[in-house]
């Protein structure tokens, strides 16, 4: 194969843009395939923060407490040799974006600033004011624009995935693509594919994610045979306010800069919250968690805020809701440090947070699971060895994912500010791993016969058309809601088996139905219910993936609980020093401290579990007293 190949990244967020510039520094042409102006992909929303271990702070940070912190975190789930590459790079990435322009916030002798997050002890996360995300897509957009420049990039912004091309042997050689403006349908021959499409948040109806955030290109990859990983890991997080349209995140950064969660002790207490003496306020995770108080790792945020509401009726005002409070804090502090949350607040409630407590609820956020990809470990350092083809591989040849896409950074539940981190460090390591998979190929994509792709582009082009002409009497958006609704009630914080059946009994109603849509526009251009119909049905996969995967996994860790089987508190603080409740935790651990397989099959997802391998840390109880 010639030495400058043609690739194709699917996703223009952190993840697909930090993969396009790895594949076009190397001398590599780079096709970018976005549903929105790359800008406006959804890292643009992340606020708080990107962790690094970079100790300004002399607090003895290091990047493999670092990893101790994302292991625990992720209650021992995570694939291990990726976690402990991706924290040793997190100082260098956050140097290098600095490099590169981001208007990190810094301390006032001019070094760069750290603030606490959820799940760790030490000041780790970098950050630029709340609007991180926004400050790190830019920078690495500008970075793709001097490669589009000088030709190397071409961004299809508009275009959206629809599916592989693959030679008889299963490689894929390209990509179908349609062109959302002009409902075009094409081909794009690449050596290797990455999908960095983001995750699934939208199967859940309204959460922090964008609209974008369907999940659709993971679905169809599994359709097409891709393994679905640990897909029951669903990150509630537990600070976001409700909107018609969607959930809004108030940034976990709110509580690293000494926000306080709590309720008033008298339950149904009608008074304005100022009015509220100390003494009648309840700081609930403050008085269970002295250590770690209001950062605690997200899930157990979530489960607690949500019990208090939901068990304890002591929600503000006998709903759900429980006091963000920042009024403490001066609020020049707050406008330098946290002032886009505050307008996102000031802007979708109508109150200043500055003077009045927010008013926040756990939202759907994040996903841990998704495509099942893989890494060579670098037998000296159990990293992932640089340059190696293996890495982000999934299980279909020339297919790549990075990004929220994958798997395999966060286990059973993802640290806050850890997510910007896996984005880059995936695409850092992805892209290379795919142009060394090209150096192996035999014969470039671009000379593979022309009735691959002519054949691909014509199951697409009959798939549109037939959808095109559905004309039954389900309306598709109606459909997506009943989805949203079920998942979100029986999916997210609590879980129940006769639950979980019903839903994965109702998502099997729903696809049934699904073959029943009126797809409500038949117009030639610009026909969003045609691509939103398609994309349902990859929606409805992937929640039945979910909710199978949920169901058939009988104990609680991380994100995932199950009341009906979860081990008893034990007896001391430190379970540790329980020696009948050490022994059911490593009963419980033996048999599913494994990684969930989803493989698709007509009949639904046929679920089986791989053994993690542990070669950087042993797995010990999370406990955070
Ligand atoms: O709370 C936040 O700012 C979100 C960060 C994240 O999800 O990593």
């Amino acid at each position: 194969m010639a030495a400058a190949a043609r690739f194709t990244v699917v996703g223009g967020g952190l993840a697909g843009l930090m993969t396009t510039i790895k594949l076009a520094e190397a001398g590599h042409q780079v096709d970018v395939l976005s549903l929105v102006p790359v800008k406006r992909s959804h890292s643009v929303c992340a606020q708080g923060g990107i962790n690094g271990a970079v100790n300004t702070k002399g607090e003895g940070d290091h990047p493999d407490i670092h990893v101790k912190d994302t292991l625990r975190g992720g209650d021992f789930l995570a694939e291990q040799v990726s976690v402990k590459g991706m924290c040793y790079a997190a100082p260098g990435i956050i140097y290098l974006l600095d490099r590169m322009g981001v208007t990190f916030n810094r301390t006032s002798e001019g070094l760069l600033d750290f603030r606490r997050f959820g799940g760790t002890l030490h000041h780790r996360t970098a950050f630029a004011g709340a609007t991180t995300g926004q400050q790190l897509l830019y920078a690495l957009d500008e970075q793709v624009r001097r490669y589009e420049s000088e030709g190397k990039v071409t961004k299809y912004e508009y275009w959206e995935w629809l599916g592989t091309v693959k030679d008889e042997g299963g490689r894929v050689i390209g990509s179908v693509a349609v062109d959302l403006r002009t409902m075009e349908i094409r081909t794009f021959p690449a050596e290797a594919v990455c999908l960095a499409t983001g995750g699934p948040g939208i199967v859940f109806g309204r959460s922090t994610n964008s609209i974008i955030n369907t999940g659709t290109a993971a679905g169809r990859a599994y359709m097409e045979g891709a393994i679905y990983a640990n897909g029951e890991f669903i990150q509630v997080h537990p600070t976001s306010i409700p909107g018609e349209d969607k959930l809004r995140l108030m940034s976990e950064s709110v509580r690293g800069e000494g926000g306080r969660v709590w309720v008033p002790r008298k339950k149904g207490d009608t008074r304005n919250p100022r009015d509220i003496p100390e003494s009648e306020r309840f700081y609930f995770l403050e008085e269970k968690y002295p250590k770690y108080k209001n950062l605690v790792p997200r899930d157990v945020a979530t489960r607690e805020i949500f019990m208090v509401c939901r068990d304890l009726g002591m929600g503000i005002g006998g709903k759900d809701g429980v006091y963000l409070d920042v009024t403490h804090i001066p609020a020049k502090t707050l406008d330098a440090k946290i002032k886009g949350v505050m307008e996102i607040y000031e802007k979708f409630v109508g109150d200043d947070p500055r003077v009045t407590p927010m008013v926040i609820f756990p939202g759907m956020h994040y996903s841990m699971g998704g495509l099942y990809v893989r890494f060579e470990a670098d037998s000296r350092t159990q990293t992932p060895l640089e340059g190696s083809p293996v890495n982000q591989s999934t299980n279909i040849p020339g297919l790549y994912a990075t990004g929220e896409a994958d798997y395999a950074f966060h286990g059973a539940n993802r640290l806050g500010a850890n997510s910007l981190l896996s984005c880059i460090y995936s695409g850092m390591i992805g892209g290379p791993a795919m142009a060394a998979y090209a150096k192996n190929n035999a014969t470039s994509a671009a000379a593979m016969p022309e009735k691959y792709f002519q054949s691909a582009k014509k199951y697409w082009e009959d798939r549109f058309a037939t959808i095109k002409a559905m004309n039954g009497a389900e309306n598709p958006y109606a459909l997506a809601k009943e989805l949203g609704d079920i998942m979100t009630e029986n999916c997210t914080v609590v879980r129940y088996n006769d639950r979980l059946k019903k839903t994965v009994e109702k998502i099997r109603e729903l696809k049934s139905r699904w073959k029943n849509v009126n797809v409500l526009d038949t117009g030639n251009v610009a026909n969003r219910a045609l691509s939103y119909t398609n994309q349902l049905w990859n929606m409805l996969e992937l929640g039945e993936v979910i909710a199978t995967s949920a169901l058939l996994r009988d104990e609680s860790r991380g994100a995932h609980y199950k009341p009906e089987f979860s081990l008893p508190e034990p007896k001391t603080k430190d379970p540790r020093e329980d020696a009948d409740w050490m022994s059911l935790w490593r009963k419980r651990h033996e048999k599913w401290a494994k990684t969930t397989i989803a493989k698709h099959a007509e009949q639904g997802p046929q679920i089986s579990y791989e053994e993690i391998s542990t070669p950087v840390l042993d797995p010990e109880p999370r406990w955070y007293a």
